[in-house]
């Protein structure tokens, strides 16, 4: 199974656990153990259906893509990448700063990194600052992004970030050829365009978002490190891709006092 399918059978053996429930529930008797499991088991089946419609999978798909393969098994979740190719070029927190000054569309792209930055409060900070100074800052919201269903959304509404410029992914994935600048904070395999260049690869056919097509795009991350599903993210290797390099949090925080300055 593609590390990308994950979450969908994580979500799919949940659902199994409440029906199992649910069973036991006749079994004994015990009508609470009957609705309770019943209760798991259709929220967990509506959820791992929503998932697959997302990811562009079907049930069978899912469960059947690890059977009867002699393929190598693609690399383990969240473990050691897979060997990065090609030259990136880095950026430095206060060109970041001066590309955001200058831009008049950005996107903001947040993933799992932010998560476990916790640096949802300073994208607000940084995100305010641009929208005073008239820049028109959106951001795209990834169905997988993070590690559960709605994980970017309860962080960018604890951070304040108001609800009218966070779009789903289908919302704003053909605005990127008219963003000047895509910033993707801690993301990785939810911006990776070999999941639709690449039909070899674990992520094949997953819709992403299609930051490449911005006029630049600027990924954070501590280092060339793959994502969950463990693949190289061409990505970072594109002309127009620039890599800002170090926890999310504190180069937002530098990024943030140069924008001020
Ligand atoms: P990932 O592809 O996992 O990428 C996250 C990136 O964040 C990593 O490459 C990591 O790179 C970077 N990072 C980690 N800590 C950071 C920090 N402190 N500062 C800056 N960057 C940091 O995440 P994604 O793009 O959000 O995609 C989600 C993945 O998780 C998908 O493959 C999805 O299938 C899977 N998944 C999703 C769910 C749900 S329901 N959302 C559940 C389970 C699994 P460095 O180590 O180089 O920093």
């Amino acid at each position: 199974i593609g590390g990308a399918d994950m979450p969908v059978v994580v979500s799919m053996l949940n659902s199994y656990s409440g029906w199992a429930a649910a069973a036991t529930g006749f079994m004994l008797s015990n009508d609470l153990l009957i609705v309770v499991g019943a209760l798991v088991g259709s929220s967990g089946a509506i959820l791992s259906y929503i998932m697959c419609n997302a990811m562009n999978r079907s049930f069978i798909s899912v469960i059947a893509g690890g059977f009867g393969t002699t393929a190598a098994a693609p690399k383990a979740a969240g473990g050691a990448a897979a060997e990065p190719v090609g030259e990136v070029n880095p950026i430095l927190a206060a060109e970041t700063a001066e590309m955001l000054r200058e831009a008049k569309n950005v996107i903001i792209v947040p993933g799992y990194g932010m998560a476990v930055a916790q640096a949802q409060h300073t994208v607000f900070e940084i995100t305010r600052t641009l929208r005073e100074k008239g820049v028109n800052v959106r951001f795209g919201i990834h169905p997988v992004a993070g590690r559960m269903p709605g994980h970017m959304n309860v962080l960018l509404a604890e951070a304040k970030v108001p609800y009218d410029i966070v779009f789903e992914m289908d919302e704003l994935n053909d605005d990127f050829p008219d963003t000047d600048v895509a910033i993707v904070i801690g993301a990785n395999d939810i911006v990776n365009p070999a999941a639709q260049d690449d039909p070899t690869s674990p992520i094949a056919g997953m819709p992403v978002l299609e930051v490449w097509k911005a006029r630049t795009s600027i990924v954070m991350k501590r280092s060339m490190a793959s994502g969950y599903a463990g693949v190289d993210n061409p990505l970072f290797y594109k002309d127009n891709n620039r890599m800002l390099f170090g926890d999310a949090k504190k180069m937002l925080d530098e990024v943030l006092v140069a924008l001020k300055s």
